[in-house]
């Protein structure tokens, strides 16, 4: 079965690489000539008189708010001037009003941080949980308008719910390969009860994508990771639903988490498209932070000068980009380039302090989110972020997927085994004033007032 590209569409698949326009994608989403990704590109738009007319767009958007219908209900396809068209889209559309997501000002971490105007874009308040169902609305619709039966993916957790859920609401079968032991439980129970065939395959996720990428050139399934470029055209609404919520004026910075790298590309994407159309004057900063021990972005940028990119065995406990070999990463080297940002990387350490700071200003989020904010207090040391600048943070995945990270943090069960009177010892014991183990005592109100009274003196 051939992913076929409709004909009367403004859109285009056309390689990164080598410049290929192909009419239709093969199974594995790569270049046939040359191997590289696919993206869409949109020649049509300078003909079409409402994309031209950036104020009409922008009111038509609004509008859509206050409809009823299931489409304009969702914060993906209410933007859906700017995707690929899919045809019978009323028939084949799958959405769970995914999108719609808020952006929280994060009063202590801006005290925390000198950066006094910051916000956060919590994309886990989608309806599974995480960024990744913007994503999927778009090409889960796309498999389902092709006709598939089967569609699958590769995930450290999020990507596989995701999936999962969309799948199930289209009537399709779904074929999810995690990493046996490095995802969060949360995640897996997710896809578990969304009805997926879930494996486990004794390897990371590096090598369930290897196998996807064989099985996908045997079988009539439909890959739904990220290399898919209907993930990355879902996945810009969340770049065009922050401008609308900050009226047009975009940010200094926009600072996201880089796993496989397709997230931080379709935001970049989204972002210089704006910028096209007149949508925005000016495009934010994109910045991209990883995790010290899954850094090879990090590394390429820093060492290779983005020429290369080395892949490497990835090991962090923020799981969700435990990632050493990322598709993405000439698309997001693309995006970086292109709006002046930075990369950083960060310590599981300061990973874990900075998801207890995210939290206690009410918000909560995962760990591999939590590097947005430890990425920032980086960038500001460093005086890429000035303090006067608006920063907004792109926390990626809700608190409660990983609540085992949360309560070993609390705990202090998390760098239990760090060695005493190393540097690691003295930087984990920076976290202690952020611990809040629970506190067990015998049922009787003197308990409870003899605590309540400790703790308002230490408060
Ligand atoms: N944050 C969370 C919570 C994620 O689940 C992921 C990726 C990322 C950040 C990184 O985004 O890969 O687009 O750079 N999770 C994928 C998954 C890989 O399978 O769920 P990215």
């Amino acid at each position: 079965m051939s992913i076929a590209q409709n004909k009367e569409t403004a859109a285009k698949l056309r390689c990164i690489a080598c410049g290929a326009t192909p009419d239709s994608a093969s199974h594995d989403f790569r270049c046939t000539a040359c191997g590289d990704l696919l993206e869409f590109f949109f020649p049509g738009w300078t003909l079409d008189p409402l994309l031209s007319d950036p104020t009409s767009l922008k009111s038509l958007w609004l509008n859509r708010r206050t409809s009823s219908h299931a489409l304009d209900q969702s914060g993906v396809w209410r933007f859906r001037e700017l995707l690929p068209h899919i045809p019978s889209l009323e028939e084949h559309a799958i959405t769970l009003h995914e999108g719609n997501t808020p952006l929280y000002r994060l009063p202590r971490c801006a005290r925390a941080t000198g950066v006094e105007n910051l916000h956060a874009k919590h994309q886990g308040m989608n309806p599974t949980a995480s960024f990744k169902d913007t994503g999927m609305t778009f090409a889960a619709s796309a498999a389902h308008q092709s006709g598939f039966r089967w569609v699958a993916c590769a995930s450290t957790g999020n990507t596989s719910a995701s999936m999962a859920a969309y799948a199930a609401r289209g009537n399709m079968h779904s074929l999810v390969l995690i990493p046996d032991g490095k995802i969060s439980w949360g995640k897996l129970s997710q896809s578990l009860d969304y009805g997926a065939l879930t494996c486990q395959l004794r390897t990371d996720f590096d090598g369930c994508v290897q196998i996807l990428n064989d099985l996908v050139r045997q079988k009539p399934v439909y890959l739904l990771n990220s290399v898919n470029p209907y993930r990355i055209e879902g996945q810009k609404t969340a770049a065009i639903e922050l401008m609308e919520q900050l009226a047009w004026e975009p940010s200094d910075h926009i600072i996201v988490p880089g796993g496989n790298l397709g997230n931080s590309s379709a935001i970049g994407k989204a972002l210089i498209e704006m910028r096209e159309l007149k949508l925005i004057s000016r495009l934010p900063k994109l910045s991209i932070i990883q995790a010290q021990g899954a850094n090879p972005f990090y590394r390429s940028v820093r060492e290779f000068g983005g020429k290369k990119l080395e892949p490497m065995t990835a090991d962090t406990l923020a799981t969700a980009i435990q990632i050493g070999n990322p598709a993405s990463w000439k698309k997001a080297l693309r995006v970086l380039q292109a709006t002046g940002g930075e990369v950083e990387q960060v310590t599981e350490i300061e990973i874990a302090i900075a998801k207890a700071e995210i939290g206690a200003d009410g918000i909560g989020c995962e760990p591999a989110s939590a590097v947005t904010l430890a990425g920032l207090k980086k960038l500001r040391r460093s005086g890429f972020v000035k303090p006067g600048e608006a920063v907004v943070l792109i926390l990626t995945g809700h608190a409660l997927k990983d609540p085992d990270f949360t309560i070993k943090f609390h705990r202090g069960d998390l760098f239990a085994d760090t060695p005493a009177g190393t540097p690691d010892e003295t930087e984990a014991a920076k976290a202690k004033y952020l611990q809040r183990a629970p506190v067990v005592l015998d049922a009787n109100l003197g308990a409870v007032i003899a605590a309540l009274d400790a703790a308002e003196r230490n408060s």
